[in-house]
């Protein structure tokens, strides 16, 4: 059997990792400025985290929903704790699509409305909802059209009033930081707008923190960088460092009812495992004080870089836009063996583990001058 050929594929088959190196299958070493997409927060092969998971698979690693889980109790307690949103309640389920079709379902069955506004250049995953919600018409199928979903620009607060105006709103979905689409985030003004927009209108104000949150940008959640609180928080990617988990946030206004939501792999012992890993090291190893460490030591060096346009993002979430970004990318992979990340039309994205040091920040700035002045000659 072959693989359904949907991925454009680098060339460099991956056999181990540790921190943030990694090791293809012909020795060589690669430094990781990507976290496979950020996903990897507290840095690959993390100790604590190894043991954990060891631990788990050894006494159990998966039972049904149905039964109690009180790892599932534990994991929600300390994400509670850790994010600022112990009086909400959580939904475990396996990736960042099922997170965010979960929380348009929420806002749907709170508010019983169906009509979703999304931001210009959003990525929200894969799956039907998720994907309406997702600016990106070359990737919608037919099926995926039939949902009514509104798309603004990110801080235009008139066009926001005259999506409003439609009617039958049940959620307006925003990224903390738009990843995919090249590192953006919304205005103060405007998010405070969205939700007193939401609070008249009796919607739904979701924040999709999949790729934003876990403390990538210094504080827990990006949004936690201003002064609003979403109804519904989505959150995937770092929560698990590798191990497929993610969550709802959910408001405590917002009540659960049997059989509402459901999955049968979502909030496994393991994945639980993973996730309390994952909360324990953050909070033990300081890693959002290192994000923002780390993150504005590379902004006050990265703008120093005489190809360097622009630099956006907080913490270790982080856009440079530069002219050739995806060759300059290529080249720090096959050249400087140094993985980024890329958003179109010129940005190198940074989504390193929060755990990186000095002395690995000055390896991909020394590589990506090298390569920005070979490129850009
Ligand atoms: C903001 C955001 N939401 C949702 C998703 C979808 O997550 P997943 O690929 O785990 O389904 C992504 C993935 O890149 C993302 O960046």
């Amino acid at each position: 059997m072959n693989l359904f050929d949907v991925y454009t594929k680098y060339n460099v088959d991956l056999v181990k990792a540790k921190g943030a190196k990694l090791f293809c299958s012909e020795g060589k070493e690669y430094l990781d400025f990507y976290g496979g997409h950020g996903v990897i927060s507290i840095g690959h092969a993390h100790v604590k985290y190894v043991q954990a998971l060891t631990k788990q698979l050894n006494d159990i690693a998966f039972y049904t929903n149905i039964i109690k889980n009180s790892i599932q109790v534990e994991l929600a307690k300390k994400l509670g704790e850790l994010s600022g949103y112990a009086d909400y309640n959580l939904f475990l389920c396996n990736s960042g699509a099922e997170a965010v079709e979960n929380a348009l379902k929420i806002a749907s069955f709170y508010t019983g409305k169906n009509r979703v506004i999304a931001m210009k250049n959003a990525f929200h995953g894969r799956t039907s909802g998720a994907l309406a919600a997702t600016d990106n018409p070359t990737i919608w199928s037919e099926f995926n059209k039939g949902h009514l979903v509104s798309f603004i620009d990110l801080d235009d607060k008139q066009a926001l009033l005259s999506a409003f105006e439609k009617g039958g709103i049940a959620a307006v979905i925003i990224e903390g930081i738009q990843g995919v689409g090249g590192v953006y985030e919304g205005s103060e003004d405007f998010l405070s707008f969205t939700r007193e927009l939401c609070n008249a209108n009796e919607a739904c104000l979701i924040i999709d923190e999949i790729q934003s949150g876990y403390g990538r940008t210094g504080k827990f959640f990006a949004h936690q960088h201003v002064d609003i609180q979403p109804d519904i928080v989505t959150v995937a990617k770092g929560m698990g460092n590798g191990f497929p988990v993610a969550g709802v946030l959910i408001s405590p206004k917002i009540e659960a009812k049997k059989a509402m939501l459901g999955t049968t792999f979502g909030g496994n012992h393991l994945a639980c495992s993973a996730g309390i890993a994952v909360l324990d090291v953050l909070k033990e190893d300081e890693l959002m004080e290192n994000a923002i460490k780390m993150g504005d030591y590379l902004r006050t060096e990265l703008i120093k870089i005489e190809a360097v346009k622009e630099v956006r993002g907080r913490g270790l979430m982080i856009g440079i836009v530069l002219e050739n970004a995806k060759d300059i990318r290529n080249k720090l992979i096959y050249e400087e063996k140094i993985f980024t990340g890329f958003s179109n039309p010129d940005v190198i994205r940074l989504l390193p583990p929060l755990n990186i040091s000095v002395f690995e920040a000055d390896l991909f700035l020394e590589a990506l001058k090298s390569v920005t002045k070979q490129v850009l000659v």
